[in-house]
């Protein structure tokens, strides 16, 4: 299939019968392995006193035991200079301070065990309301401001304010955080990593090293998930497990196992907001006053780009002429917290996306109708100074939605069944998304590419992002085939190597497919030229004139013809060169982070959902009836690809807003700090019961993007935010048990037990 064509994901037949390779299959398959336990302390904050390996080295199989005197380098696992690998101090429930290596991971775990450590407790926060208090934050804070926010307030007729904490998110990826290294006779580390980073786990393990970056080389088969989770927190296992392997000289296993996992690594960032919002009569906003604090966790991570996407996702799809917006950064005493699906960007929407709920009742107006109201129109900008391209997209997809999901009419049915129905209230709600794609950091819009064609005619492709289950991989292939005219069977894909594409981004912030896409396709663009000059001396037309399609190479006004295989024998007896580095950048990009101005997207993603609710007014227990989407992905270059991101993307979003509840004990104790919800078994997660009874999914049409790769656009994160339908539609069936008009605020994650809380509060009167 080429591009635009619909083809299962490339992996899928390996994925469901489960001989997809993944990096701990690899164990299986490596001679003498060694295996990597934690040695963790069970303090929320303390000092490490002492530290005696000793009794670990008498327990059979332990073959060593790492601390931070065998760091050659330095002893720091971020790019910031906050994590150090082997810490002194104790900054979270759980935190490793040294490694065991044993012949057996039950080696590795008794011996563990066996180390002796001494701790000092020191005071901890853990609610990031008591950081707030105690002024505990860190890195930047920036303030978004547009208009005059005074004069935006007296200009408004209502008034409002509030509060709003909400909850962060795990990332439950299926396959948990993996490393294998090995170290060769010269020194040279290959490290095996389930990274969305390459580049950047190949760089902080030069840097723990003491190595430069050419004596490492990361690569990724691929991972059983992502989600932003191994965007920056593979590091510091590829760095224990390349020490490992040096001093021992032989390869070294690192796997979390679940509970380790769910304990060790970031999340996405809970919020706490505090705002006002002021609306003329007629519902239009006037002015937004914020201050979100992101809840960081005990070191900075990837909570300062977080915290930028929530202030400039802040607005969604909708016009604030006079806007201030502070963000801050808490530090805690918990996992340090990170990028996941929408990376901030969620979080600022969500504040937005509750104000409007909560406010529709106050202003007498129907929550779509006010939604609607306040859509961005064009020629107006967003707070940081970027012209909404296309804001007819945005009308376009909700008025698609509109009448694919019957709303109106089904608004009357559902009136009906809630006047007869004193126990159990249903309700529709309707929500946009707008999502800026490209990283705000302009640097990193870049991809790299190599394109190899052999004698024989077969195409060898790699790039600089990673396969996680999005399905990169495959529009890759379809990249590669179409641009090069060729059909899909003739090109393979190699995994993800720094040794091959030097210098790349995170596969993150849904760009993977823009940036690698455009380096693919600038790669075997070069080729094409060069075998079109080939080609033209065999059929006798310009090279110009010299098209490739399905294998076989014509040329315009002739029948004369030449098989793809054949073309590039000649060529290769020609001596013209058959591989190409491909290379892109995202062009008209600027950001400056300390004014908050800019234009740091190379476009935006729409969508719009509608999801209809039944809930229980005895207990709060609530069934998602119906959800129809209707999102836009630009021209589409692998649809059933997008259709799994698009629901995907959703259900993780209604994971997060309705079901999983991440809980850290924060009461004084021995366990205080530690993550209460360390399981399956506690922690819920979308299944299969929780999917809506009926979801329609439908592409935007004719939303061709000029200047993407093939008028595509990205799709990973944005369709997360279209399950605020979801959060809203509960919202106000809670309201329909109280008076006409009730306000109801909602808690975050909307549990049945939330939802409840919220039904209490509208027959109150809301
Ligand atoms: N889909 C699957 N199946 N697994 C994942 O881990 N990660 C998401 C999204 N979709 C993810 C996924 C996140 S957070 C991002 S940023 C994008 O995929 C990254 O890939 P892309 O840039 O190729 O879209
Ligand atoms: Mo995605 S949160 O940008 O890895």
């Amino acid at each position: 299939p080429v591009v635009g064509e619909s083809m299962p994901h490339e992996a899928a037949r390996l994925h469901v019968t489960g001989t997809a390779l993944y990096t701990d299959d690899l164990v299986g398959r490596t001679h003498a392995v060694l295996h990597a336990y934690p040695v963790r302390g069970e303090h929320a904050h303390a000092r490490v006193t002492r530290l005696d390996t000793t009794p670990a080295m008498s327990v059979p199989g332990v073959v060593r035991v790492l601390t931070a005197d065998d760091v050659p380098g330095v002893n720091d696992a971020g790019t910031r200079h906050d994590e150090p690998l082997f810490p002194s101090e104790v900054m979270y429930y759980g935190h490793p301070v040294a490694w065991v290596l044993g012949e057996t991971l039950e080696a590795a775990r008794l011996g563990a065990q066996a180390v002796e450590v001494d701790y000092t407790d020191l005071p901890s926060l853990v609610r990031v309301t008591d950081a707030i208090e105690a002024g505990s934050y860190q890195g930047a804070q920036p303030t978004l401001e547009r208009g005059d926010i005074d004069s935006g307030f007296s200009s408004a007729t209502k008034v409002f304010s509030g509060e709003f904490e909400f909850a962060g998110q795990e990332h439950f990826y299926l396959e948990t955080h993996c490393s294998l290294a090995h170290v060769d006779e010269n020194g040279q580390i290959f490290i095996q990593s389930s990274t969305q980073h390459p580049t950047e786990t190949q760089d902080i393990v030069s840097h723990v090293m003491g190595i430069p970056a050419n004596a490492v080389t990361v690569q990724c088969l691929r991972m059983g998930g992502g989600f932003g989770g191994k965007e920056m927190q593979p590091h510091g296992y590829a760095a224990i497990a390349a020490i490992g392997a040096t001093l021992t000289g032989r390869p070294v296993r690192i796997r979390l196992n679940r509970t380790q996992d769910l304990t060790m690594s970031g999340k996405r960032h809970g919020f706490h907001a505090t705002w006002k919002v002021g609306f003329s009569d007629d519902g239009l906003l006037q002015a937004l006053d914020a201050t979100l604090v992101a809840d960081g966790g005990w070191s900075i991570d990837l909570s300062e780009p977080v915290l930028a996407r929530a202030l400039c996702h802040i607005d969604n799809a909708y016009w604030v002429p006079n806007i201030r917006v502070h963000g801050r950064i808490a530090k805690t005493h918990k996992t340090s917290q990170t990028a996941f699906r929408g990376f901030g960007g969620p979080q600022g929407m969500l504040v937005l996306e509750d104000i409007l709920g909560r406010c529709a009742p106050l202003l007498g107006l129907d929550p779509m109708e006010l939604r609607r109201r306040n859509f961005y129109a064009e020629g107006q900008a967003t707070p940081y100074g970027m012209p909404v391209r296309h804001p007819e997209r945005m009308e376009a997809a909700w008025s698609q939605v509109m009448s694919s999901a019957d709303v109106d009419r089904r608004q009357q049915e559902i009136a009906a069944f809630n006047a007869t129905h004193a126990d159990t209230k249903r309700a529709i709600a309707v929500t946009p998304v707008k999502f800026g794609i490209s990283f705000n950091l302009t640097a990193f819009n870049q991809g790299g590419a190599l394109v190899l064609v052999y004698k024989d005619g077969s195409v060898l492709i790699n790039h600089g992002g990673t396969e996680m289950g999005q399905g990169l991989h495959t529009k890759m292939l379809q990249v590669a085939a179409t641009a090069l005219g060729v059909p899909l069977s003739t090109v393979r894909l190699a995994p993800t190597r720094t040794d091959k594409v030097a210098n790349t981004s995170a596969t993150a912030a849904s760009s993977g497919t823009d940036l690698n896409g455009g380096a693919v396709k600038n790669a075997c663009e070069q080729i094409r030229e060069r075998l079109a000059v080939v080609a033209s001396g065999l059929l006798g037309v310009p090279p110009r004139d010299i098209r490739f399609e399905a294998g076989i190479v014509r040329g315009l006004g002739t029948d004369a013809e030449v098989s793809w295989e054949e073309l590039v024998n000649k060529a290769y007896f020609q001596r013209v060169q058959l591989s190409a580095a491909g290379f892109y950048r995202t062009e008209g990009l600027h950001w400056d982070a300390t004014t908050f101005q800019g234009e740091p997207f190379k476009y935006f993603a729409y969508g719009a959902a509608a999801t209809e609710v039944e809930v229980d007014g005895f207990t709060g227990a609530y069934t998602t009836r119906r959800v129809d989407i209707v999102h836009d992905v630009g021209d589409s270059l692998s649809p059933l690809i997008d259709l799994g991101q698009i629901e995907g993307g959703f259900v993780q979003g209604a994971g997060w807003l309705t079901l999983e509840d991440l809980r850290w004990d924060d009461r004084d104790g021995p366990t205080r700090g530690r993550l209460s919800t360390q399981a399956a078994s506690t922690y819920k997660l979308p299944s299969f019961s929780e999917m809506p009874v009926e979801f329609n999914i439908a592409l935007l049409d004719k939303a061709h993007e000029e200047g993407a790769v093939y008028g595509s656009k990205a799709v990973g994160e944005p369709p997360l935010m279209l399950a605020f339908s979801v959060r809203e539609a509960l919202r106000q069936a809670a309201g329909a048990f109280g008076p006409v008009g009730a306000s109801v605020n909602l808690a975050s994650p909307a549990t049945p037990e939330a939802v409840y809380w919220a039904i209490e509060e509208a027959r109150a009167g809301g």
